[in-house]
């Protein structure tokens, strides 16, 4: 879950593969195990990087997952379709383009790496905000249908997909293309770095029969698929922390929910499934 708050107290002796802890009083941010809605919480440093000046507690806390892991999307894709020395996305279709990862996606993608194509989903009244993150072309998925109107020459070399439609989203994309989903089955590798003991024969099983449907369709699109679990790491927040620095990525932040009283609010607006960016969870007030 995502933390966002300030240093104030470290562990006195080394961890082990640890970096050095950051000294009390560092603004930091990061995507840790477990919870994270307490007044305090306990990380590994390897999982933290500062917070830029100027950046604020409810923009920190509202990126490290959703940034992070689009930003591993985004990178895998470029190995697949990725051209020239920069790993040129050739054109990108993002589903969800204006909700909490999916912002970061088009932000990321047109901004950052220079997609020159970058289309993405949203249903109507999202329209404008998905055209001010950077999208080229924005589909109202409720009144077009997005296979309609990505056939042919208008398909695209990979898809970043946010919501778990995979099969339905591989007309669109040119065969020898690629995507990446983060809301549909999860392969069992990605479970690695979250399962460092291994994983268990019987969620294998389970994990293969669910991604099956999609494995196959995607073969016979002749489309590269794979799903994504997102890695936490430190050191990549620091990239991410330098975008937020220069304005190149900009959080889209839904609501900001106050207290712990505000948890079941917030989470009340997560699970209808129509938030426009991400919710925050203001825990303590800021300075407080
Ligand atoms: N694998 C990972 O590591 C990882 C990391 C982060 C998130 N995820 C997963 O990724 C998914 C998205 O997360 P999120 O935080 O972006 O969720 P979210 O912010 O709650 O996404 C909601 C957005 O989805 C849009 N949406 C819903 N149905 C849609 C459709 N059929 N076509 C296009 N847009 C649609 C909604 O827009 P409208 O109101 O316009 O419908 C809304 O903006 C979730 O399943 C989450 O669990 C996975």
């Amino acid at each position: 879950m995502d933390v966002a708050g300030v240093v104030t107290a470290t562990s006195a002796v080394a961890v082990a593969g640890e970096p050095p802890p950051f000294p009390v009083g560092t603004r930091v941010f990061g995507c840790i195990p477990g919870g994270a809605l307490a007044d305090a919480v306990a990380a590994r440093a390897s999982l933290l990087a500062p917070i830029p000046d100027g950046v604020s507690y409810v923009d920190a806390a509202a990126t490290p997952l959703a940034c992070l892991t689009v930003l591993q999307c985004l990178r895998r894709l470029q190995g697949h379709v990725g051209a020239g020395p920069d790993r040129i996305i050739p054109s990108l279709l993002v589903t969800a383009g204006a909700g909490g990862t999916g912002s970061f996606a088009v932000q990321l993608a047109k901004r950052v790496l220079r997609v020159p194509r970058v289309v993405t989903t949203v249903s109507g009244a999202k329209v404008a905000v998905a055209t001010a993150l950077g999208a080229d072309e924005v589909i109202d998925y409720q009144t077009t249908p997005v296979r309609g109107a990505l056939t042919g020459a208008h398909r695209v070399a990979a898809a970043l997909d946010a919501v778990g439609s995979t099969i339905s989203l591989l007309p669109t994309v040119t065969p020898g293309g690629a995507v990446v989903s983060i809301g549909g089955p999860l392969q069992a590798g990605e479970l690695g770095p979250w399962l460092p003991a291994g994983v268990p024969l019987y969620l294998r099983v389970a994990l293969a029969l669910l991604c099956a449907p999609v494995a196959v369709a995607a073969a016979v699109a002749g489309v590269a698929w794979s799903s994504l679990l997102l890695e936490s790491k430190g050191s990549e927040l620091a990239q991410v922390a330098a975008w937020l620095a220069d304005g190149s990525v900009v959080p889209l932040i839904d609501s900001v929910h106050d207290g712990l009283d505000g948890v079941h609010e917030a989470y009340g607006v997560l699970m209808a499934g129509h938030a426009t960016g991400k919710v925050v969870v203001r825990v303590v007030a800021e300075g407080g």
